[in-house]
């Protein structure tokens, strides 16, 4: 399940795997994990050498249960931090680092190894997994994906959502390494008329043809 932020890649792939009895696994949060763990360090995001050359150091866990899914950075929970604004605000550009996807890809693949499972990402279906054997693509309006992360978040407006995801897509897409972009294969939704449960059946449809 690929798409860009707010399209209801997280809610979506969760229904899903609950639906089938499947893992889950956000690949995003192992991104926010490994941002959150850079800005711990020091580290300095403008300079990609500096990000490649820790890439290989924080050890990051990751929990599959769709009903509670878990991410560690040396055993520290980080499920609370790596949502904050000065993560998300860093993260793409932690991301756009060769060294760091490659970390991260080889992680993801060991865990997508150990058997059936829905994997949210921006690369799954282009790089991660490319034999995947459903693909979906998910897209909203600008708008609707701003509207939706408004109402889940306390304290910003629609206008500095909106501002701040079309920064994200363009550094998401437009970026060298594995930028976001529909996998072949895959299959578009437009999630924006439809309801959670609507989109869920409409992939739960795809996975049964
Ligand atoms: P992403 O992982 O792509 O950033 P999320 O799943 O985190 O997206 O966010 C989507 C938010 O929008 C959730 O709060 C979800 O409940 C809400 N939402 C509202 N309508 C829809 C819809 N049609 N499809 C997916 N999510 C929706
Ligand atoms: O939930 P949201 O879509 O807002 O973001 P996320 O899935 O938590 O991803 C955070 C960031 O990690 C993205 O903006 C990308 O920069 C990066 N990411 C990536 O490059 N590749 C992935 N497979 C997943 C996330």
């Amino acid at each position: 399940m690929d798409g860009p932020s707010g399209s209801g890649k997280s809610s979506v792939s969760r229904g899903v795997a609950r639906a089938l009895g499947l893992r889950y696994l956000d690949t995003g949060a192992m991104y926010r994990a490994m941002t959150w763990w850079m800005l711990q360090q020091g580290v300095d995001l403008t300079d990609p050498a500096a990000v490649a050359a820790r890439a290989g150091e924080p050890e990051i866990t990751c929990g599959t249960d769709p009903d509670g899914p878990s991410i560690q950075v040396g055993g520290v929970d980080v499920a609370g931090p790596i949502r904050e604004a000065e993560v998300t605000g860093a993260v793409s550009v932690v991301a756009a680092v060769p060294e760091v996807r490659a970390r991260l890809v080889q992680l993801q693949r060991e865990i997508i190894g150990a058997g059936d499972i829905v994997v949210e990402g921006r690369d799954i279906g282009t790089v991660v997994a490319p034999d995947a054997a459903v693909k979906v693509y998910l897209t909203a309006s600008a708008e609707a994906r701003a509207l939706r992360r408004t109402a889940e978040l306390a304290g910003t407006t629609v206008e500095a959502q909106q501002a701040a995801m079309a920064r994200r897509d363009t550094l998401d897409s437009t970026r060298k390494a594995d930028p976001l972009s529909m996998a072949d294969g895959a299959v578009e939704l437009d999630t924006t008329p439809l309801t959670l449960e609507e989109v869920i059946g409409e992939v739960l449809s795809l996975v049964k043809e």
